[in-house]
């Protein structure tokens, strides 16, 4: 890798390998969440007009479960870097958790959504949201009872990409941390930066599928890697 003087902008990608030693499961590691589920009976928005009842509890539970988890060093090491890090930088993520926040980070955009919403279909606004959903509550704004998890299912459009692009093209570096390279459009993050001029690092537990595309990889826990990695590019 260059020299980190010529690094200023920095775009890094998550996924569920972030959080994963925080005791979150995966969606595609041995007992991943999709063994558990279909994807096509829990995630996406046919499945919701099919079964919301079905839907809205596999959403209500994993809402219930991320909040009795706590940030890792990992999380912690991340925060600290967007914390000291005197050039751009964004943390896109997909995870749906909010360990990126409790851990202290600010500069973070959740492409996928948050479990900690509820997007009222009725009246399109997007509240904060902790409890359950299933009972059919009423939307904080505008009282209707249509309140879907603001989760990204398949099939939709994830969310702000033209402000992931924009900082794609200004990126130094990319570095993509605890995803599988399976789903797009974030698996193609990784061509885009290299087409903008960027450097790209991955940081993973094992190859990812888009392992090919990126100038070097490292492999091994998140909670490790990222620290030893934070250190170096804050140059401790
Ligand atoms: P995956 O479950 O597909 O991939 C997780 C990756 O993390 C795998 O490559 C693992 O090897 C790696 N991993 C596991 N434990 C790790 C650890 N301790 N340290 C480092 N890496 C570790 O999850 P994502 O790539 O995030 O979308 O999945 C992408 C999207 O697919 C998710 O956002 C979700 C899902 O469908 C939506 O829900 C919209």
């Amino acid at each position: 890798m260059a020299g980190m003087k010529d690094i200023r902008n920095i775009v890094i990608l998550t996924g569920a390998g972030v959080s994963a030693e925080s005791g979150i499961d995966t969606f595609r590691d041995g007992g991943g969440l999709w063994e558990q589920h279909r994807v096509e009976d829990v995630a996406t928005p046919e499945a919701f007009a099919r079964d919301p009842d079905l839907v809205l509890r596999f959403y209500d539970m994993r809402r219930e479960a991320i909040q009795t988890k706590e940030p890792n060093a990992a999380h912690v090491a991340l925060a600290r870097l967007d914390r000291e890090w005197e050039g751009e930088l964004l943390i896109v993520t997909q995870n749906v958790d909010d360990l990126h926040e409790r851990a202290g980070a600010k500069r973070v955009l959740h492409m996928h959504g948050e479990h900690l919403n509820a997007w009222c279909t009725a009246c399109d606004v997007r509240s904060p949201w902790t409890g359950p959903l299933l009972d059919r509550p009423a939307c904080p704004q505008c009282g209707a009872a249509e309140l879907r998890p603001d989760i990204v299912w398949f099939g939709e459009m994830p969310y702000r990409m033209d402000e992931i692009f924009e900082a794609l093209e200004q990126a130094d570096l990319f570095v993509s941390i605890g995803t599988s390279g399976a789903v797009y459009p974030a698996a193609g993050f990784v061509r885009n930066a290299r087409e903008f001029g960027a450097e790209t690092l991955e940081l993973n537990l094992e190859p990812s599928q888009g392992t090919a595309w990126f100038d070097a990889a490292r492999h091994g826990p998140a909670t490790a890697l990222v620290s030893a990695w934070v250190d170096e590019v804050l140059g401790l």
